[in-house]
């Protein structure tokens, strides 16, 4: 059985605009686990002027969420990284040591990167480009739903030749962002540019913790071993993560 990890979602608590609140996140959490999900890298966003959020934001409510998962006796991994807003301030936050990596690839800080949906910004190559040369791989955050990459899917190929990696969401393959979004999200996966999926969770209702049922299409779409090899990435990324826990 593959190990289901979670590389983006936003469960931690009152610190952006997923989980609100505790309670809330530990019932996220739950169904997580209902999903079969055993790992959790948080993701909550870093966004300037709209989530200001820092190592020291994240931190505390990460270890508010893991107190509340401990006291229920829920029996989910988690840490935490963040989701990166694509701007200039990556640079100066990379030279002081101030963004936090879902993991490691190959020997490489992995940065979970968010472009604007309705575009990809001007000079974002060249921001890559440097941030590369600082031994950090971006991973593009579900460029399945930008705008720009949906109107023009080679659009993507450029990111790629530079090395960065693509985290698709669970919820574009099985169709719950609409079929212009599963197309390409298929059409990524059959081009095998897909590094890996994750919930990109951020409630209970819309848009909940769950990436199994996408993985059954995976592997309907393709085969078993590109299903196994998408789940085994992603714990490959987290296990820094994970791996010096406590
Ligand atoms: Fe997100």
């Amino acid at each position: 059985m593959r190990t289901l990890v979670d590389l983006h979602n936003h469960l931690l608590p009152g610190i952006d605009d997923g989980a609100p609140d505790l309670a809330t996140a530990i019932s996220l959490a739950q169904l997580a686990v209902e999903d079969g999900i055993t790992h959790m890298v948080c993701t909550p966003h870093i966004h300037p002027g709209r989530y200001d959020n820092t190592q020291a934001t994240i931190a505390t409510a990460l270890s508010q969420f893991k107190q509340g998962l401990t006291e229920r006796g829920i029996n989910l991994k988690v840490s935490a990284a963040a989701e990166v807003r694509f701007g200039m301030e990556l640079m100066e936050w990379a030279v002081t040591g101030q963004l936090p990596f879902v993991g490691e690839y190959q020997g490489k800080n992995v940065l979970l990167l968010e472009f604007p949906h309705g575009e990809i910004p001007f000079g974002a190559e060249k921001l890559i480009k440097w941030l590369i040369s600082k031994e950090i791989t971006p991973m593009i955050a579900h460029p399945e739903r930008n705008k720009g990459i949906m109107a023009k899917p080679s659009k993507l190929k450029p990111f790629l030749q530079l090395g960065c990696l693509t985290q698709v969401t669970a919820q574009s393959i099985t169709g719950g962002f609409g079929s212009a979004c599963q197309e390409i999200a298929h059409k990524f996966l059959a081009e095998e540019k897909i590094t890996i999926i994750a919930s990109d969770a951020h409630n209970i209702q819309h848009r909940p913790p769950k990436i199994a049922d996408a993985f059954g299409v995976i592997e309907t779409l393709t085969n078993k071993q590109q299903a196994d090899q998408i789940a085994a990435n992603a714990a490959e990324i987290a296990n820094i993560h994970f791996s010096q826990a406590a």
